[in-house]
């Protein structure tokens, strides 16, 4: 009998600080209803010096493998999704890979494709599991960033900080993934793309919203093609996730995607399928490569009860571009183990900052890969230290 696959373990990490969009609306001098209501953000997650993207994902990691009572002895795999890594050869997940304390014998490397980096951990880990390579072992797949646009541009008010942690395997508690049945759409564009000198992401931002929505129905035509080939039944989906760059662009794709499936009511189908995914990403903003399980994160949290043993679709995209459109089934019982991982816990702990704070910390990071000192790190927490002798430091 074909065992099913998918996520078992969900959880998140976020930067100590976060910056109210209506201050940051006071200080550009813009109507604040065009971030809360426009963009649909009330809150961006502002990444200090000592929350980079090692130590955010080495959070979020610890958080699924603790909270989830998973057995770090049988890790066979760790990636991690990133598009803001801090290194140009060594992976983030082989800092992970040490301050996890993971197995020897565990394949790890990065992935990266924009935010459809962490997508591809993931459905990298479910064909490994499918394959038969696990051997009954557990992948770990991490997707973390910092969301990061040039002060005073159009984007500065869609950017964020976070990292979002999955345990994928065999007989998972919470989601289990379709295998095999997935849609993808890939084409060649400039949207939004980071040179390798700047720190900041260039983006043409109404041009990127032309080319998610283009990549959707792509991904929606080719997702519809696998189901006729493996002859899956057309069942209805209680809930559906989207990559999140701000709010409205998921409302955007929920219209889309109505338009491609012959559904009317639009404004009733978001309500009920759509909204209860969107609570998270309006306080953090954009996660980049956690997005989509951002999303399904803040959807499992406020609704599991509702949706166990029911069908949920999930899409990603990734500027540049690719994007990928599958289904998953809530599991039974995933509503108390849900409960158990207190998935939205760290943003309680969070501190607002006020601009003037805000921009300080966004200046000071041009220097930040190179300081030396290694006096920043929070106490007790897993955190980036500085730079001794060229190498990066954790404690
Ligand atoms: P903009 O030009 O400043 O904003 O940039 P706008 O004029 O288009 O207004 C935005 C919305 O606010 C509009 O609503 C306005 O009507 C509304 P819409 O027409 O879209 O429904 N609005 C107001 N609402 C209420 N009260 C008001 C008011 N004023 C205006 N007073 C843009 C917006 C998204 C382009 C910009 O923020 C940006 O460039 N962001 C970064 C790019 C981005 O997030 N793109 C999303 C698609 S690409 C993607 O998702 C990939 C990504 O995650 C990266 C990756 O893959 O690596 C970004």
């Amino acid at each position: 009998m074909t065992r099913s696959i998918g996520i078992d373990s969900i959880a998140l990490a976020v930067p100590e600080g976060f910056l109210d969009l209506r201050d940051l609306a006071a200080a550009r001098n813009v109507d604040p209803a065009k971030y809360t209501e426009g963009l649909a953000v009330d809150e961006m997650a502002v990444a200090a010096r000592h929350e980079d993207t090692v130590a955010l994902a080495a959070r979020a990691a610890q958080r699924a493998l603790v909270r989830g009572d998973v057995d770090r002895a049988r890790i066979g795999l760790c990636v991690v999704g990133t598009e803001t890594a801090v290194d140009h050869s060594k992976p983030v997940a082989a800092w992970l890979h040490r301050l996890l304390e993971l197995p020897d014998a565990c394949r790890t490397f990065e992935t990266k494709h924009a935010c459809f980096g962490g997508t591809a951990g993931v459905l990298a880990a479910v064909d490994w599991i499918a394959s038969g390579s696990a051997r009954g072992r557990a992948a770990l797949v991490v997707c973390s960033d910092i969301a990061r646009y040039p002060l005073g541009s159009a984007g500065e008010p869609t950017q964020g900080a976070g990292a979002v942690a999955l345990v994928i395997r065999e007989d998972p508690r919470l989601v289990a993934l379709e295998p095999g049945v997935t849609g993808s759409f890939s084409r060649d564009v400039d949207d939004i793309w980071r040179p390798l000198w700047s720190r900041d992401a260039l983006v043409d931002g109404h041009v990127s919203v032309t080319c998610y929505l283009d990549a959707l129905a792509g991904a929606h035509a080719s997702w519809r093609e696998a189901c006729r080939e493996l002859s899956v039944k057309d069942e209805p989906v209680a809930r559906r996730c989207y990559h999140v760059p701000y709010g409205k662009m998921a409302r955007k794709a929920h219209a889309k995607l109505c338009a491609l499936e012959g559904i009317h009511d639009v404004d009733g189908t978001f309500a009920r399928e759509v909204a209860s995914s969107l609570r998270l990403p309006r306080r953090v903003g954009n996660v980049y490569t956690g997005s989509l399980w951002l999303s399904l994160a803040s959807m499992l949290e406020t609704d599991a009860s509702d949706v166990e043993g029911r069908r949920i679709s999930l899409f990603s995209y990734g500027s540049g571009c690719t994007s990928e459109l599958f289904c998953g089934r809530v599991v039974q019982g995933a509503a108390r183990h849900v409960a158990s991982l207190a998935i939205s816990e760290p943003l309680a702990h969070r501190r607002r900052l006020t601009f003037a704070e805000y921009e300080n910390i966004r200046r000071a990071d041009g220097d930040i890969d190179a300081t030396a000192d290694a006096s920043g790190g929070a106490a007790g927490a897993l955190a980036f230290l500085g730079v001794e002798r060229g190498r990066r430091v954790y404690g």
